[in-house]
């Protein structure tokens, strides 16, 4: 008697366990998985050096993280962005670009800023990596 009443609650829970399992569907595979998580989960570490370097260097003097306009753009969504130049041409902020930005700030100046950004900052490539990934990460 005990079996026959829980047997209708064990269906249940089966039935519910089959569900969750077409739902979740192939995420066991490590594809499906990445496929799921989107973009890679950004180097924690090496988002916060880039952060300590930005402020070390006093890039977050000029540079605003929270949409902010202070002597040069914001920081904030900067990554992926459409920019527009002095000279006319326009690049989008990839790594490429911000690579340059930092190396070579003078080499092209966003439209509505001055060239006031200090072009021989000692930064490492190890430091301009980091700072990239900082600056991807504030979104
Ligand atoms: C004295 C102010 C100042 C400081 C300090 C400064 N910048 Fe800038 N930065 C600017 C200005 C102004 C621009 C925009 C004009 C241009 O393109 O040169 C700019 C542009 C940039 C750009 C281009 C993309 C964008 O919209 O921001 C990057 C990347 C950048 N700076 C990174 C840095 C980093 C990294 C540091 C620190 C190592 C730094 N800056 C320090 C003023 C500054």
């Amino acid at each position: 008697m005990r079996a026959s009443r829980s047997y209708p609650v064990v269906l249940l829970g089966l039935v519910a366990m089959a569900l969750a399992l077409a739902t979740c569907g192939g995420a066991s595979s490590p594809a499906a998985l990445a496929a799921q998580l989107g973009a890679p989960t950004p180097d924690i570490a090496l988002v916060g050096a880039g952060r300590n370097a930005a402020l070390r260097y006093g890039c977050l003097g000029c540079h605003s993280l929270d949409g902010s306009s202070l002597s040069g753009p914001t920081w904030k969504g900067l990554y992926s962005r459409e920019l527009a130049f002095t000279d006319g041409t326009r690049a989008v902020a990839n790594d490429r670009y911000l690579e340059e930005a930092i190396k070579d700030p003078l080499a092209r100046v966003i439209q509505g800023y001055a060239p006031v950004m200090p072009p021989q900052m000692p930064v490492s490539d190890e430091e301009v990596r980091a700072i990239i990934a900082f600056i991807r990460s504030v979104k």
